[in-house]
Parts: C-alpha cells; sequence; structure tokens
C-alpha cells in the first residue's frame, strides 16, 4: 500500500524525501483555494511566483496576463487582482494567464520543485482531489503552506482530512496521523469545520481585514472539483485531467 505523510511547514521538508512522490501544497486561507477557483473560473493557467518583483516581470514579459496576489493578506500597489477567490471571476479571468505571488502558498509550491507530481489541495476541492490521489496510487507527502513559517490551523485541517479520506488507500505514519487527529479533534471541539477553520489565527487576521466570505467559503467540501496540477519545468499551473468518478 503507498504511504501518505504530512509536514506543517514547507520548511519541514527533506528535499531528497519528496523525489518520486506525490506533493500536494495546502494553503486553505487562501492561495490554494484561490488557484482552484481562478481555474475553475476559466483561469488558462496560474504562474506562481514567489516574489513581488519577480511577477511584476513574468507579468510584464505575458502579455495578456493578470498579476495578482497579496502581501499581508491585501494587493499590492499596481496589481490587478488580491489573493479573494471572489475576485475571480469567469468574465474578469476568462482565457487569462494569472501571475499569482502570494506570501507562503507560492513559496511553499517552489519549495516543492523536486517531487515527482505536484498538486494544490484545499477544503474545496478534497473530494476531486482525494478522488485523483486515489487512482493513481502513489506515495503522498501533505505539505502545509503555514502562515508566515509559523503552523497555520486551517492547513492542518485540510491535511488530515485528507489523509482520512485515503485511509482505505494510503498507510499514513505518524506525521499524517497527527494531521488526522488534530482535523478531527478541532471539528469535535469547535462544532463544525467551518467554526473549525474560522477558529485559526489567519482566518480572524482576515475577517479583521474584511475578508470573512474568504474564510466562510474556504470551509466548503465540494464547492471546486478542479485539480490544479504545478509543472515546475513551465511554472504553470493547469487543471489536471481527473478519471473518471473521482469525486468521491
Ligand atoms: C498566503 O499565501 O500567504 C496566503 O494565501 C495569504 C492570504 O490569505 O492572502
Amino acid at each position: 500500500m503507498p504511504t501518505i505523510s504530512a509536514v506543517a511547514l514547507p520548511d519541514h521538508l527533506d528535499e531528497h524525501g519528496l523525489r518520486d512522490k506525490v506533493a500536494v501544497v495546502i494553503d486553505v486561507l487562501r492561495a490554494t483555494t484561490t488557484i482552484a477557483h481562478a481555474l475553475a473560473s476559466g483561469a488558462t493557467c496560474v504562474v506562481p511566483v514567489a516574489s513581488i518583483d519577480g511577477a511584476r516581470m513574468i507579468a510584464h514579459d505575458r502579455p495578456g496576463s493578470l498579476l495578482c496576489g497579496e502581501r499581508g493578506g491585501v494587493k499590492p500597489e499596481g496589481f490587478t487582482l488580491g489573493n479573494s477567490p471572489l475576485e475571480y471571476t469567469p468574465e474578469l479571468i476568462h482565457a487569462r494567464d494569472i501571475v499569482l505571488t502570494t506570501t507562503n502558498g507560492t513559496r511553499a509550491l517552489q519549495m516543492c520543485s523536486g517531487a515527482a507530481e505536484i498538486y494544490t489541495g484545499s477544503i474545496t476541492n478534497l473530494s476531486a482531489l482525494c478522488g485523483l490521489l486515489r487512482v493513481q496510487q502513489r506515495d503522498i507527502v501533505l505539505v502545509c503552506s503555514g502562515t508566515d513559517r509559523m503552523v497555520s490551523l486551517e492547513d492542518c485541517i485540510a491535511a488530515g482530512l485528507i489523509a482520512q479520506r485515503l485511509q482505505t488507500t494510503h498507510a499514513a505514519d505518524d506525521s499524517a496521523m497527527l494531521m488526522r487527529h488534530a482535523a478531527e479533534g478541532a471539528i469535535d471541539r469547535c462544532g463544525s469545520l467551518e467554526a473549525a477553520i474560522a477558529s485559526s489565527f489567519h482566518a480572524k487576521r482576515l475577517v479583521d481585514l474584511g475578508f470573512s466570505d474568504d474564510v466562510r467559503g474556504a470551509a466548503c467540501i465540494g464547492a471546486c472539483s478542479c485539480v490544479p496540477h504545478f509543472d515546475p519545468a513551465t511554472g504553470e499551473i493547469r487543471p489536471a485531467s481527473l478519471p473518471n468518478a473521482s469525486h468521491a
């Protein structure tokens, strides 16, 4: 049986440990939720970039692309869109390349470039993602992005829910079991998945910035059936092709 393990921060990754494995990068609030939503809303691809200056240069070199992202949760000066999934409407982004830089999520993606395959995970695309991972039958590392190099509860909850859903097809090591216990415990203690996500530090910060709809939306299982796939060779994230009945 293939294995599933997890890291609470990308900084905990052992670069060689990713080789031959599938990395699932998780930034529930909000980068990987936004990426799945943008692709589901018709963007051609998302180009994740670690720095603001790098994003400006890449957007400049890709005519018709949109410069998007955040620092401190807020859209930087001169950017077209921030990092709220709600901004990524089909009218604005259909058939456009999205050049995206975020504080933690795009950095985590870049740190996984040694993996055999890289997908992004969130709670909204949990069902489609787990359907794909189940069929692939490969060793998985769940990579939580964290917030400003600190562990994020919402990412650990998503990792735990993935480990829970893959329990019949993947053998969880202690790190994945820990995430699973954390997810089940937080949901039980808070009364619901939505309340558990809302109890996290970063959720509270986003609510203070006026993004309470993003926090609510990020907790909706099944809201999105797109599974983003990152190819470090092209630098692009595009929707993965999904096997039939992958929305389990
Ligand atoms: C990040 O990548 O740091 C986040 O997505 C921040 C945010 O909530 O915009």
